[in-house]
C-alpha cells in the first residue's frame, strides 16, 4: 500500500504551484499518493500564506484540528510563507508539528521529511533551477514559475521577507517545461512570479539577458501552445514594448492584472510602489488604446496608514475611470518585518471597513453593468473545470468565465460559446460551434 499525503494549499497561484512541486517530489522520491481524507494520511502538509493576518490565526486553529483527526504516527508539516516568517515559533506553538519548510525551500521536502523538528526557512536559498517533476493538478493548464522572490520593497508587503530576493529562471528551462506540458496535452500555460514583467533582472548564473517581452515572444513560438497567461505584472514595468507585444501577439490572452493598491499618489509614495495615479492611468490608456478588448483586473488595499477621505476618493476616481473587470480588495493588515508596520497614523478600523464596503459596492455596480452588455456575445472558450451539476466551465481569451451544459469530453477543448444568462462571477452559455 502506498503512503498517503493530504495537502491543503492557501494563498496565491505560486503556492498552488509549490504544492504541485512538493506532490511531485514526494511521489517520485518517497512513493506518496495524494488523498482527500485527512484521517488516512501518513503525511499532512499545509502550504500557508502570510500576506494578511487572518490566515495566520486560521493556521493554528487548523493545525489543532489536524492533530486531533490525524491517524496515529502521521506527520504534520507546515510549509509556505508563514513557515518562512514564523519558523521555530510554529514548533513552540504547535509542538506536534514535525517540520517547518519555507516558501523558498520547497525543493527540500523529501529531506526535511526524515529529520524530526527540522526548520528549513533560508530565504537566500537559491532553488531557482530546481528541476521539478511533471505533476500538474490540471493536464489542460500548466502553471510555470518564471522567477522566485521579489526585489521590490512595497512597505505593506511581507513577501520579500518570506520569498527572498528575486531570481529569474533561465529561459531555456522555462521553454522546455512549457514544451513538456504542451506535449502532455496542455494548450494553455500560466506564467508565475511576484513581478513577472521584471523578468531577466537577475539570473543565478551566466545567462543571455532576456526580458519578459522577449520571453513571451520565445514561448509563443511553441507549436500547439495556444494560450499564454501570466500573473502578476507590476504597473511600473509596463513599458510600451511590453504593452505592444501583449496586444499584437495572438497567443497572449487579453487579460491583464494591474495591481493598483491605491489611487492616491501620496499613499502610493508611502507604499513605495514607484508610480503615481497619473502614470497608472497613462498605462491603462496606452493598453486600452492598442488592445481595446483587454480585460483588466486589480488589487486594492483600503485603510493604509495615513489614507484620508481625499486619498480614498482618489482610489474611487481611478476605479470609476478604469472600470476594472475584477477587483480583489483588502483591508490593510499590518505585517511583521514590513516598514508600514511602524507607521503610526493608523486608519480607524470602522472607517477602513466602510471604505471597503463602498469600494465593493461601486465595483459590483460596474461589473453588473459590464456583464449585462455581454448577453448574446460569442466567445472562444477553453474548457478546464468539470462542475458537479453537469456543467463544464472555461474561460474566454479575455478571462470571462462561462459554463455550459456538458460532460468531461469538453475538457481541454475550445468551443465558440454564446452567452445566454448573466451572473456576477460566472456566465452561462450554449455552444454554437
Ligand atoms: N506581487 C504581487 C503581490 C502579492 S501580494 C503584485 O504586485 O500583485 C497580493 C496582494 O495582497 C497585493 O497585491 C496586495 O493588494 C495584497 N496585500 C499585500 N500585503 C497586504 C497587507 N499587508 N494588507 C492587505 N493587503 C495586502
Ligand atoms: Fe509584495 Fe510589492 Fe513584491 S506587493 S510581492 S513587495 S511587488
Amino acid at each position: 500500500m502506498s503512503k498517503k499525503l493530504f495537502i491543503e494549499t492557501l494563498g496565491c497561484a505560486m503556492n498552488s504551484r509549490d504544492s504541485e512541486h512538493m506532490i511531485a517530489e514526494l511521489h517520485e522520491k518517497e512513493g506518496y499518493e495524494t488523498t482527500d481524507n485527512l484521517a488516512e494520511a501518513d503525511l499532512i502538509l499545509i502550504n500557508t500564506c502570510s500576506v494578511r493576518e487572518r490566515p495566520v490565526h486560521k493556521l493554528f486553529s487548523e493545525l489543532g484540528g489536524f492533530n486531533k483527526k490525524k491517524k496515529a504516527g502521521a506527520k504534520i508539516g507546515v510549509c509556505g510563507c508563514t513557515a518562512s516568517h514564523l519558523g521555530e515559533e510554529i514548533l513552540k506553538r504547535a509542538p506536534y508539528v514535525s517540520f517547518v519548510l519555507g516558501a523558498r525551500n520547497v525543493s527540500k521536502i523529501s529531506e526535511v521529511l526524515h529529520k524530526d523538528k527540522a526548520v528549513e526557512i533560508d530565504i537566500n536559498y537559491d532553488e531557482s533551477e530546481f528541476a521539478f517533476n511533471d505533476f500538474r493538478s490540471s493536464p489542460y493548464k500548466a502553471y510555470i514559475n518564471i522567477s522566485i522572490g521579489c526585489d521590490k520593497a512595497c512597505t505593506f508587503c511581507i513577501v520579500p521577507k518570506t520569498r527572498g530576493d528575486e531570481i529569474s529562471i533561465p529561459d531555456n528551462l522555462i521553454i522546455n517545461e512549457a514544451k513538456k506540458a504542451v506535449n502532455n496535452g496542455a494548450k494553455e500555460i500560466f506564467l508565475l512570479g511576484q513581478n513577472v514583467n521584471n523578468y531577466g533582472r537577475r539570473f543565478s548564473g551566466e545567462q543571455e539577458k532576456v526580458n519578459f517581452t522577449e520571453l513571451l515572444r520565445r514561448l509563443s513560438q511553441i507549436d500547439d501552445l495556444e494560450r499564454i497567461r501570466f500573473t502578476s505584472p507590476h504597473p511600473l514595468h509596463m513599458d510600451d514594448e511590453f504593452i505592444e507585444e501583449f496586444a499584437k501577439n495572438p497567443k497572449i490572452c487579453k487579460s491583464m492584472h494591474m495591481p493598483l493598491q491605491s489611487g492616491s499618489s501620496k499613499v502610493l509614495k508611502e507604499m513605495k510602489r514607484g508610480y503615481t495615479k497619473e502614470s497608472f492611468l497613462n498605462r491603462v490608456e496606452k493598453l486600452r488604446s492598442v488592445c481595446p478588448e483587454v480585460s483588466i483586473s486589480t488589487d486594492i488595499i483600503v485603510g493604509f496608514p495615513g489614507e484620508s477621505d481625499k486619498d480614498f476618493e482618489d482610489t474611487l476616481d481611478v476605479v470609476k475611470a478604469v472600470k476594472f473587470e475584477q477587483i480583489f480588495s483588502f483591508k490593510y493588515s499590518p505585517r511583521p518585518e514590513t516598514e508600514a508596520e511602524h507607521f503610526t497614523n493608523v486608519v480607524d478600523e470602522e472607517v477602513a471597513s466602510d471604505r471597503l464596503s463602498e469600494l465593493q459596492l461601486l465595483n459590483n455596480e460596474i461589473i453588473d453593468e459590464k456583464n449585462a452588455s455581454l448577453l448574446g456575445n460569442v466567445y472562444r472558450v477553453y474548457f478546464e473545470d468539470l462542475n458537479r451539476d453537469n456543467f463544464v466551465a472555461g474561460r474566454s481569451d479575455n478571462n470571462i468565465v462561462i459554463k455550459v451544459k456538458g460532460s468531461e469530453e469538453l475538457l481541454g477543448q475550445f468551443r465558440d460559446v454564446k452567452v445566454t444568462s448573466i451572473g456576477r462571477t460566472i456566465l452561462t452559455g450554449e455552444i454554437v460551434a
